[in-house]
């Protein structure tokens, strides 16, 4: 039997096949490595693209709209019914000679679809695989209307090989829309209806699928190597939530104080890690030495760090997020696909650290700002609780002699495995 198209993997097939389709090499972040995207991948490479896939991230060198050629092979699509559809819909417009293999079918819509635009599917019965498609040579422009969402991203795929001006008219999927727009292509809503312009250029992109497999970006490393900025800018880019764990202890460690009790009391600081309240992050007095020590003290109490386990996990397991602290790679999230271990010199970090408390208005002095550094390094480093470290699959940046948009820059190029040197 078919599979029905999930949401998901309806979109991380149309991204795939969208760069398939563009002219260059495109990276895709987040997809997942299911045997459905293994399979559609291998049938897109026997279309001519180039496709690898290292880890987290799919590098696809497309070949450009009507770029496909006839696969020497039958394009196994086995039961993906997704897969199928949409391969139909992108070989439409295409001149080649293609067998869809497999045990799904490709439903009539479809056929019709496919016929609209000059080609034609021949199977035993109609829509039943294995199909012999021949696509148009002239691909015509689609006019339809489509009751859900696989059919109108096939359609999409269709259209965008035609020449001319394609109507869809089919559910609101703006992830879809968002695909196309990003790498290029002119599709506007009128009303209910998509209007495509085909044969655009689509263009190479990095192309972010954070919720199919709810993506985790860790970010780790010392007090201000500049994670924060580095993990809010991943955090932006890539549509994920962020969330600053070194927040969590810094409330823990002012609410011992405020309690008039020393941060280094297990006792104290493991019923302050219990009890915290969403107010108790959104305190304006978490920043600056005191703070910073408190935190640092309870950090390194074994109880408080289990008590903030589960908040951290749970953050992350909703829709995925980019996380910075200490042990997000080593501990929280040991198996995250993208683990970042941000550095840079003592004296970089105490400049940058010295230069924040000058614009909040705070008296401080270079030296002491770098000696606390240096110190509350030490501790995090060597406690025995859940040490400051970096995990062994992560990638080190060191950011003294970067300024935040190159940080940003060398970690994209990290993540999509473009990066030039390690580091
Ligand atoms: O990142 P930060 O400077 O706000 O962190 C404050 C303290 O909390 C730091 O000294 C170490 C500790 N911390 C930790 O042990 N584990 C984390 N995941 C985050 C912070």
């Amino acid at each position: 039997m078919s599979k029905i198209a999930q949401p998901d993997t309806l979109a991380g097939h149309f991204a795939l096949i969208l760069a398939a389709l563009t002219a260059g090499r495109s990276h895709l972040v987040g997809l997942a490595q299911t045997e459905q995207t293994q399979g559609l991948a291998a049938c897109l490479r026997a279309l001519g693209a180039e496709i690898d896939c290292t880890g987290h991230t799919w590098q696809v060198t497309g070949r450009g709209i009507g770029g496909l050629i006839s696969p020497a092979i039958p394009l196994q699509v086995s039961d993906d019914a997704t897969a199928a559809c949409l391969l139909a819909g992108a070989l439409a417009p295409h001149d080649v000679f293609a067998v869809l293999a497999g045990s799904g079918h490709v439903p009539p819509r479809v056929l019709t679809l496919a016929e609209t635009c000059g080609a034609r599917i021949e199977a035993a019965s109609p829509g039943a695989l294995p199909a012999a498609m021949r696509g148009a040579r002239n691909a015509l422009p689609v006019t339809c209307e489509m009751p859900d969402a696989l059919g109108l991203a096939t359609a999409l795929l269709a259209g965008l090989g035609a020449r001319g001006l394609s109507r869809i008219t089919g559910p609101d999927v703006p992830e879809l829309v968002g695909l196309l727009q990003m790498l290029g292509a002119d599709v506007t809503a009128e009303g209910t209806t998509l209007v495509l312009h085909g044969q655009p250029e689509l263009h190479r992109a990095t192309i972010s699928l954070p919720h199919q497999t709810r993506l985790i970006i860790a970010v780790d490393g010392p007090a201000a190597a500049g994670k924060g900025t580095l993990a809010r800018r991943l955090a932006s880019h890539f549509a994920l939530p962020y969330l600053d764990t070194g927040l969590l202890y810094r409330a823990t460690g002012r609410r011992v104080l405020d309690a008039g009790h020393d941060p280094a009391d297990h006792g104290h600081a493991a019923q302050a890690a219990t009890t915290l309240t969403p107010e108790d992050l959104a305190r304006g007095d978490l920043r600056g030495p005191e703070a910073d020590r408190a935190a640092s003290a309870v950090a390194s109490i074994p109880a408080v760090r289990a008590a903030l386990l589960d908040f951290q996990r749970n953050f992350g397991a909703r829709h995925g997020a980019v996380l910075d602290g200490r042990d997000i790679g080593t501990h929280v999230f040991p198996n995250a696909p993208v683990k970042l271990f941000v550095t840079a010199s003592p004296e970089a970090r105490g400049q940058r650290r010295h230069a924040e408390l000058l614009a909040r208005g705070a008296q401080a002095d270079l030296a002491e700002v770098t000696a606390e550094i240096i110190a509350r390094d030490h501790a995090d480093r060597t406690r025995a609780a859940a040490p400051m470290q970096a995990a062994d699959d992560a990638v080190t940046l060191d950011t003294t002699e970067m300024n935040a948009e190159e940080a940003l820059a060398a970690a994209l190029a990290a993540i999509t495995g473009t990066a030039t040197s390690g580091g």
